[in-house]
């Protein structure tokens, strides 16, 4: 995206003077499941202010708006494209209809915030960050959880090398879940897991292949029960469970890493994370073994002598308690203030899509390892 010069002067100006930018004046289009919750963090924002609700079912944008006085419901996505108080448009449609609701908000220049996964496919996405890039607009992707206080610490951890050498990494999202109609498991759950690790690897999340394998064991037309595998750069792995038939459920993320191991457990709130200074390390073996007499020891009884275990303290850091939504809302709106790109920009959505679709035609291969596409951004 070119940055918007003029914009980023008046913005200094402004906070110079010691005034808040004006909010970005934003509708949200898809009033089902998840977009009320956007309605909602839209209208406490300080950052933006909500002037509309779109959907084209016109009772509920009616019912989604009501709680809020001088919100108007709309059945037509023309109806707020046409609106210049109307800077912002946030997407929380279907993901087959994000291309064709996306692309129509920004031809008509406005900022758009699109929910997980940014496309239905990586064309499509790709189609996205060019036009907004041509266009000059903002393109953001609603990666909500890389905006709990919680991936944020585990991202400052890992970009400040606290962890050392990324040795493994293991991802669980598992419960009962809604079994979708229009897509898999892996299209469903996973583009949280991966856009985490994209937001938290220093570099983004760049594998070189992937491998997965699924189950539809309740014949319901989809795979409901995924396993991937992400061959990283450098030798490491990542492994990433979604299930939409798990009775328990689980939300964890474990890296291990050369100095420290890290587990975030995102439903345990006295204690989302913990640091363990335990793991294991290897240590060449020291010449003075060749000093003893009769060296004829087998290669395990070699191995052993290099193999240590380190088991020092657990920490869990304090971290504050604060809707992820209203960062997303304050990121929204201070990329377009200031004409950067946002933290979670289009370029994130698409390595996502890339990951995914990889995904699906491993699944498709009975498991193959698939390389990836590669996003050069
Ligand atoms: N960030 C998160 O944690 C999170 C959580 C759940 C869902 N989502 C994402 O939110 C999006 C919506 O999911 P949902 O579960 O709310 O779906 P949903 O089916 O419950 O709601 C979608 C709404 O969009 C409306 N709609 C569809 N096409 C439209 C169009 N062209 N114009 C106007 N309105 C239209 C429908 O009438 C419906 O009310 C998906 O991309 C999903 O992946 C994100």
């Amino acid at each position: 995206m070119s940055i918007d010069v003029e914009a980023k002067s008046r913005l200094e100006l402004q906070v110079r003077a010691g005034e808040r930018p004006a909010p970005v004046g934003i509708a949200v289009i898809g009033a089902g499941y998840w977009g009320p919750n956007l309605i909602r963090n839209a209208r406490q924002s300080a950052a933006t202010r909500l002037i509309a609700v779109v959907d084209r079912d016109r009772g509920r944008a009616e019912r989604a708006a009501a709680p809020y006085a001088g919100v108007r419901a709309a059945a037509d996505l023309a109806d707020v494209l046409a609106d210049p108080e109307i800077e912002a448009i946030a997407i929380a449609t279907p993901a087959s209809s994000h291309l064709v609701v996306a692309l129509a908000a920004i031809e008509a220049g406005k900022h758009v915030l699109v929910e997980k996964p940014l496309a239905a496919g990586y064309a499509e996405g790709l189609t996205l960050v060019r036009a907004a890039a041509e266009r000059g607009v903002v393109l953001m992707c609603d990666h909500t959880y890389c905006y709990t206080p919680a991936v944020q610490r585990i991202r400052r951890l890992l970009q400040d090398g606290d962890l050392g050498e990324i040795q493994f990494i293991d991802s669980v999202r598992v419960n009962l879940g809604l079994v979708q109609r229009d897509v898999d498991v892996f299209w469903d759950l996973a583009p949280h897991d991966l856009s985490i690790l994209d937001h938290i690897l220093p570099g983004g999340l760049r594998p070189l292949a992937v491998s997965a394998q699924g189950a539809d064991p309740i014949g319901a037309g989809q795979t409901c029960v995924g396993y991937l595998t992400l061959h990283l750069p450098g030798g490491s792995i990542a492994h990433v469970q979604v299930n939409w038939l798990s009775p328990v459920k689980v939300r964890t993320i474990t890296i291990g890493a050369s100095k420290r191991t890290l587990v975030w457990d995102d439903l345990n709130p006295g204690q989302r994370l913990s640091l363990y200074d335990r793991g294991v390390d290897l240590t060449e073996p020291t010449d003075d073994v060749d000093d003893i007499e009769d060296v004829d020891r087998d290669a395990d009884d070699r191995r052993q002598k290099i193999v240590s275990y380190r088991s020092g303290d657990m920490i869990a850091p304090a971290l504050p308690e604060r809707e992820a939504l209203q960062g997303v809302m304050t990121e929204f709106a201070d990329a377009i203030r200031t004409g950067r790109s946002p933290a979670t920009d289009g370029w994130s959505g698409l390595r996502v899509l890339d990951i995914l679709e990889a995904a699906s035609r491993s699944l498709e291969f009975a498991g193959a390892v698939v390389p990836l596409r590669g996003v050069n951004r």
